[in-house]
C-alpha cells in the first residue's frame, strides 16, 4: 500500500472528482456510501463515534483503468469481507481510505469590509462582537478540492465548481434549509458574490438531480430538506434588484416547485366529508435502508432488539429518513409518543413510534405555498410577455389559492388562534405549540377573512408569547422534554427567526392604518412588537454569552473569560431555560460555527438597533 500513497502524492493535480460524473441514477447507491455490506461492516465495526466520518472518507484507487469501486470491493474482500474484525475493518480504512473532510479546502483569499451599518449598534460590546462575526464567514468559506490528494480519488461530495459557507463543525458540506440563513448574513455582510454562487450551486443541483438534496453529499440523494429556494432568491432579488438573475432563476424555481408536487404530494380527505380531497405536501422517501451518514442509530433503531416484519421495517427507514428531510431531525412533531418510555437507554428508541409521512406539515405547505405565490408576481414581472408566462402566472396563483383553502380548511384552528400540522393518522389537527405553527403568519399565508378581522390576527402570537413567559431564552422548540434535539429544551436560530420577523409583519399590518384608538394586543394585552423585541434581545444575549463563555474576546473592547483554551464558540443552538448555554441531545454532540446563527445575528443587530449587551456572569434575565 505504500506504492498507492506514492502514486496519490506524484499525482497531477487536476480537479477530479468522477464518483457522481460516471453515476447513471441519481439517488443514493454507492455500494460504499450508500448501502450494502461494505457500508454496514465497517459501520457497525464502530471505530469512529459519529457515523458521518466514515462515509466522508475518500477513497483511492491504483489501476486508473478499472472501476475503483471494485478495487475497494476486492480489498474489503480480501480483509475478512463481512466477517472482518475490528482490527481488520481499522487495515481495511487504513488501506483504503484518507481522513474524512479531505475533500474540502477552506478559502484564504476572502477578504470581508466592515459592515456598513455598524454604526447603528450603540452598544460597545455588542458592536465590536459584531463586527467580529461578519469576519467569521472567513472560517465557514470552502470549496470541493480533491486535486491535492491523488489524480482519481472518489468522494461522496456532490461536486460543484463555485466556493460555498458550510454550518460549521461535523457539518463539512453546504445544506439546503441551513444556506438560507446564512445567505441572509451573506448579504448583510455585502458578500453578494458568494450568496450568488451559492443560490448558483443550488441551481446546478436542481438541473443535475431534479431537485435540492438535503447537503451536498451523495448519501443525500433520498432527500430534500425545507424548501428554500424561493426564499433565498427573493433575498437576493430585494438586496440586489437583479432582473437577469430572476429571468434565469424561473426554470430553476418550476423544476424544484414540481419535484415537491410529484414526489411529495398527497390527498387529504377532508375529515366531515371524506368524498372531498384536499392536496398539501409532506415529506417522504424511498429509503429501504439506514440514512448512511447515521447507519448505526437507524440500524439499531430498526433492528435492536425488536421484531418488526421486512415491511415495518421499511417502513421505519423510509419515515426516518423522512424525519430528517423535514430539517426537524427528530421530533415529537413526526414521533407518535410524547415521552420517552421509562426504560429507554438510547434517544433513537423514541424513532420507533415515528410517523412522518402521515404528518402534513404546516411550515412546508407554508413555504410552497411562498414558492406558488412568488411564481406567480415573478412570472409576471420577469417572465416576458409571452404567453407561456401568463400561463404560468395564472397556474401558480390557482395552486396558492387551492392550498390556502386546504390549510385554512385543515390546519387552522379558530379557537387557538393559530396554524397546526395535520395528523393523517388521527384525521385532526395535532394540537401542539411549536414555532413551524408560525411559519404562515411570517410568508403571509393568512386566509383574507383573518386578515379582515384584526381582532382575531392580533392574538395569533398568544401562545407564542406564552412560551416565553415559561423559560427564558429563545423559543422553545416544544413544549415536550423527548431527549430529542427539536424539542424543549433546545431553541432554534431558525425558528426564532420566523418568529421574530413574523411578528415584525403582522404589527407592521395591523397598525398600517395607524389607527391610534385601537391598540392591537395579544390576549395578555402585550404589543407585538415588544414579544419581537424581547425575543431579539434573548437571542442576542444567548448568542453573546455562549461565545463569551466559551473564550470569545474583543481587543480593546472584551477581556477574555478565565481558564478557557477555546476562542469563542457559536452554538447551533441554544438551551431555552439559560441563557448562554448550548443545546444538546440528538445524534451526535452540538456543533460550533455556525452559519445560521450568525446569520440571524446579523440580521438581529440590523433590525433592532438599541440592544444593549448583558453581563455574562450573571443570570440574565429578559422579560417581556
Ligand atoms: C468515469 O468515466 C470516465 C470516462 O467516461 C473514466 O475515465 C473514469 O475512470 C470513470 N471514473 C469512475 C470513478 O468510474
Ligand atoms: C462469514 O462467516 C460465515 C459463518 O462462519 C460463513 O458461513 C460465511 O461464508 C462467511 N462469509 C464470508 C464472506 O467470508
Ligand atoms: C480564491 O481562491 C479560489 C481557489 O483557489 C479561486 O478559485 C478564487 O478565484 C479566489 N478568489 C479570489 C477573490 O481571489
Ligand atoms: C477563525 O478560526 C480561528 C481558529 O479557530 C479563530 O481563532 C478565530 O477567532 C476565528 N475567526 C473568527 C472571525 O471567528
Ligand atoms: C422522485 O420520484 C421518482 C419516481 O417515483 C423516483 O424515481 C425518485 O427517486 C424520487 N426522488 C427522490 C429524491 O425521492
Ligand atoms: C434510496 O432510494 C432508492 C429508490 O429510489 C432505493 O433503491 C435505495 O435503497 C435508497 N437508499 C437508501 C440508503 O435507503
Ligand atoms: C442494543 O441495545 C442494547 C440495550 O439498549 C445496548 O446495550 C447495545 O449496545 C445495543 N447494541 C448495539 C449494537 O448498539
Ligand atoms: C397522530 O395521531 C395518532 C392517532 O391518534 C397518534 O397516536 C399520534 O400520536 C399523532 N401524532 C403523530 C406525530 O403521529
Ligand atoms: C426530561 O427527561 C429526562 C429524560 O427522560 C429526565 O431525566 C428529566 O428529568 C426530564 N426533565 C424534566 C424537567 O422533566
Ligand atoms: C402611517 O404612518 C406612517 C409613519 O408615520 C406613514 O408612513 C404611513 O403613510 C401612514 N399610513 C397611513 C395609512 O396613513
Ligand atoms: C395605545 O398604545 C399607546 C402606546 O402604548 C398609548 O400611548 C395609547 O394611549 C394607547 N391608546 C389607547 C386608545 O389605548
Ligand atoms: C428598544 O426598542 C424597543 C422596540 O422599539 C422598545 O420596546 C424598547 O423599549 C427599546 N429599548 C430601549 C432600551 O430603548
Amino acid at each position: 500500500m505504500l506504492s498507492l500513497r506514492l502514486i496519490c502524492g506524484l499525482a497531477l493535480t487536476i480537479f477530479s472528482v468522477s464518483a457522481v460524473e460516471n453515476h447513471t441514477s441519481y439517488t443514493c447507491d454507492s455500494p460504499i456510501y450508500c448501502e450494502g455490506d461494505i457500508l454496514h461492516t465497517v459501520q457497525l465495526a464502530r471505530i469512529f463515534s459519529d457515523s458521518k466520518t466514515f462515509v466522508d472518507m475518500i477513497y483511492m484507487y491504483i489501476k486508473p483503468t478499472s472501476k475503483p469501486e471494485a478495487q475497494v470491493i476486492e480489498s474489503f474482500h480480501a480483509l475478512g469481507g463481512i466477517n472482518a474484525t475490528k482490527e481488520q475493518v481499522q487495515q481495511f480504512l487504513n488501506d483504503n481510505f484518507l481522513k474524512a473532510g479531505t475533500d474540502v479546502k477552506m478559502l484564504t483569499n476572502i477578504t470581508i469590509p466592515e459592515l456598513q451599518w455598524l454604526d447603528k449598534v450603540n452598544d460597545a460590546d455588542y458592536r465590536g462582537w459584531i463586527s467580529h462575526l461578519n469576519q467569521a464567514w472567513t472560517n465557514l468559506t470552502f470549496m470541493f478540492d480533491t486535486s491535492q490528494l491523488c489524480q482519481d480519488c472518489s468522494s461522496s461530495i456532490l461536486p460543484v465548481s463555485r466556493p460555498f459557507v458550510v454550518p460549521g463543525g461535523r457539518f463539512r458540506e453546504f445544506y439546503y434549509w441551513d444556506s438560507y440563513f446564512v445567505i441572509k448574513g451573506l448579504l448583510l455582510s455585502d458578500q453578494i458574490d458568494m450568496a450568488k454562487n451559492m443560490i448558483l450551486n443550488f441551481f446546478d443541483f436542481v438541473e443535475t438531480y431534479g431537485f435540492i438534496p438535503n447537503g451536498a453529499r451523495m448519501y443525500y440523494l433520498n432527500r430534500s430538506q425545507p424548501p428554500f429556494l424561493t426564499q433565498m432568491v427573493q433575498e437576493f432579488w430585494e438586496k440586489t434588484g437583479d432582473q437577469e438573475f430572476m429571468a434565469t432563476a424561473l426554470p430553476y424555481l418550476d423544476k424544484e416547485y414540481a419535484h415537491w408536487m410529484t414526489n411529495a404530494s398527497i390527498s387529504v380527505p377532508d375529515p366531515k366529508n371524506p368524498k372531498k380531497l384536499y392536496k398539501l405536501n409532506h415529506y417522504t422517501t424511498a429509503n429501504t435502508s439506514p440514512r448512511p451518514e447515521s447507519y448505526v442509530e437507524d440500524f439499531n433503531t430498526v433492528n435492536n432488539g425488536t421484531n418488526y416484519s421486512a415491511a415495518e421495517k421499511a417502513r421505519l427507514y423510509a419515515d426516518i429518513a423522512a424525519g430528517a428531510e423535514t430539517g426537524w431531525d427528530y421530533s415529537s412533531r413526526w414521533t407518535k409518543a410524547k415521552y420517552p418510555a421509562p426504560d429507554q437507554t438510547e434517544n433513537y428508541e423514541m424513532l420507533r413510534t415515528i410517523n412522518t409521512a402521515n404528518i402534513v406539515p404546516i411550515d412546508l405547505n407554508s413555504l410552497l405555498w411562498n414558492t406558488e405565490s412568488m411564481m406567480a408576481e415573478w412570472y409576471t414581472k420577469f417572465g416576458g410577455k409571452s404567453k407561456k408566462s401568463k400561463r404560468k402566472s395564472a397556474y401558480y396563483q390557482t395552486q396558492a389559492k387551492k392550498r390556502l383553502v386546504a390549510m385554512e380548511k385543515l390546519m387552522w384552528n379558530d379557537a387557538d388562534y393559530t396554524f397546526y400540522d395535520y395528523n393523517m393518522t388521527a384525521s385532526a389537527q395535532s394540537p401542539d405549540f411549536t414555532p413551524a405553527n408560525l411559519f404562515p403568519l411570517w410568508l403571509g399565508a393568512i386566509p383574507q377573512r383573518i386578515l379582515d378581522d384584526k381582532d382575531i390576527l392580533s392574538h395569533v402570537y398568544d401562545e407564542t408569547e406564552n412560551a416565553l413567559n415559561k423559560f427564558p431564552g429563545i423559543l422553545t422548540t416544544s413544549y415536550y422534554n423527548t431527549t430529542m434535539q427539536w424539542d424543549w429544551p433546545n431553541g432554534w436560530p431558525p425558528l426564532s427567526y420566523v418568529a421574530m420577523e413574523g411578528m415584525r409583519r403582522i404589527e407592521s399590518y395591523l397598525n398600517e392604518d395607524n389607527d391610534t384608538k385601537k391598540n392591537y394586543t395579544t390576549g395578555r394585552g402585550t404589543s407585538i412588537a415588544r414579544l419581537s423585541y424581547t425575543l431579539a434581545e434573548r437571542y442576542a444575549a444567548s448568542a453573546y454569552c455562549g461565545w463569551y463563555n466559551t473564550g470569545g474576546s474583543i481587543p480593546g473592547i472584551l477581556e477574555k473569560v478565565e481558564n478557557v483554551s477555546d476562542d469563542g464558540h457559536m452554538f447551533e443552538k441554544f438551551d431555552v431555560n439559560t441563557i448562554g448555554v448550548s443545546g444538546s441531545q440528538g445524534e451526535y454532540v452540538s456543533q460550533t460555527g455556525f452559519g445560521w446563527t450568525n446569520g440571524i445575528a446579523l440580521w438581529i443587530f440590523d433590525t433592532f438597533t438599541n440592544l444593549t449587551a448583558p453581563d455574562c456572569t450573571k443570570t440574565i434575565t429578559l422579560n417581556i
